[in-house]
């Protein structure tokens, strides 16, 4: 019999794909996008150009990035029918099933020929970066009874998002701080629904099936749904006393149960993206007032680090994430949604990649059955 191949869970630390698109070093805390480091792009970029960046491997020239806004704008818009699909789905459902769901369904209004026609493969691109918002912002309104707004023509992909929840132009600082965080959720490397889009973009698929499956892999509470129940997990510690969040946190960590916010498969020292969080959730509360739930984040990370640092167990993306996003004044079961529309490009990005020289995922595994078993008739078995 062939020797048996080590069985590693999680696929932790094997390769899935060679790329060009996001580097990490998790030791030192390290980011970059296509070569650029997150840090200088938070910083400078904005994220269509950072949109740009990760489809098509370098910065754009302002004629490029005009071209790129100009037909990210003219897709905003979504069909009456995808409208009224979204118009049938029960308000009570979470926002990332009725983004799958009208994700999936686009693929039956922007039918292609196929993936390798590479007009359908551009359009499908812009129209997927365009639209998320479009949907979520849609939704959000549909499942309380009002009407969708009309996306802007003039307005920022992220001030744009931000004006069809509410029908109001956020401040240049609301829509700068939500740029930013858009910016820092665009692309992260081999995650699970990166690696999802790249699995199901190898049978050739259309990208909005690629985008769909994605979509329902980020939902989890391992991977971005972990960002929606920070705020939950804030509210659970009802004494803020350093002294009882230390108890708190030691009682958790007891129990073996996982703190939602912290911890990574890669990084081992704070995620660079949570700190630039940080720094933008302290420029919104100097504009409009701090939140008390942002002390207790800090005197929480400060325990963590404390009884559990030394194992490499930080906070992650989304530990600051949602309280700036509650601070911008997002419901919280947008946060998630709001993940998929920055990560979209990531996703596609990955998908270009994958095409370039695709081969159809097809792993093994190791068989731990019974095998060459005899079928014994239903009325003969105990
Ligand atoms: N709280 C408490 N202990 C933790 C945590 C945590 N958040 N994360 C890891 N650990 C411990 C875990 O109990 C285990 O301990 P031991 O070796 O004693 O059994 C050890 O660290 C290794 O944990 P693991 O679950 O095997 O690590 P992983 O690489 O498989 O998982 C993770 C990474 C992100 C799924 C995990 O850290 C986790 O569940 N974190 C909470 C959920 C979360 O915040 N997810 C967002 C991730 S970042 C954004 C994204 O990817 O979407």
């Amino acid at each position: 019999m062939a020797e048996m191949p080590e069985y590693i869970p999680g696929l932790a630390g094997v390769p899935a794909a060679r790329t060009s698109i996001c580097l990490i070093d998790g030791i030192v805390g390290k980011l970059q996008y296509r070569g650029y480091p997150i840090e200088v792009l938070a910083e400078q970029g904005t994220y269509e150009e950072v949109a740009y960046l990760l489809l098509f491997g370098k910065l754009p020239t302002t004629r490029q990035l005009d071209e790129f806004r100009g037909q990210l704008i003219a897709e905003r818009g979504l069909k009456f029918r995808i409208i009224d699909l979204l118009k049938t789905l029960p308000e009570s459902g979470h926002p990332m099933d009725a983004l799958t769901a009208a994700v999936a369904a686009m693929g039956m209004f922007y039918k292609g020929d196929h993936i390798e026609d590479l007009e359908f493969r551009r359009l499908s691109v812009i129209r997927l970066i365009a639209k998320l918002p479009t949907i979520v912002a849609a939704w959000h309104r549909i499942r309380r009874g009002d009407d969708p707004i009309k996306p802007s023509t003039e307005l920022s992909h992220a001030a744009n998002f931000l004006y069809m929840l509410e029908g109001e132009v956020p401040t240049r600082l609301a829509e700068r701080v939500f740029d930013v965080a858009l910016v820092l959720h665009a692309e992260h490397s081999m995650n699970a629904s990166t690696f999802t889009a790249r699995v199901t973009g190898s049978t050739l698929t259309d990208p909005y099936a690629v985008v769909a499956s994605a979509i329902g892999s980020l939902a989890g509470p391992l991977h971005g749904g972990a960002n929606e129940q920070v705020l939950a997990t804030l509210e659970d510690i009802e004494d803020r006393s350093p002294q009882a969040v230390r108890r708190w946190a030691e009682d958790r960590l007891a129990r073996k149960e996982k703190i939602m916010g912290f911890g990574h498969r890669v990084y081992k020292v704070k995620d660079p993206r949570a700190t630039i969080l940080q720094g933008l959730a302290t420029q919104l509360f100097r504009k409009f007032g701090s939140t008390p739930d942002y002390d207790l984040a800090v005197e929480l990370e400060g325990q963590m680090t404390d009884l559990v640092g030394s194992k490499g167990i930080y906070p992650n993306v989304d530990f600051y994430s949602g309280i700036v996003y509650q601070k911008l004044g997002i419901p919280i079961d947008l946060f998630t949604p709001i993940f998929a529309v920055s990560r979209v490009s990531g996703w596609l990005a990955h998908l270009l990649e994958q095409l370039e020289n695709n081969r159809i995922f097809r792993p093994s595994q190791i068989w731990i059955g019974e095998a060459d078993r005899t079928f014994v008739p239903i009325e003969e078995r105990g």
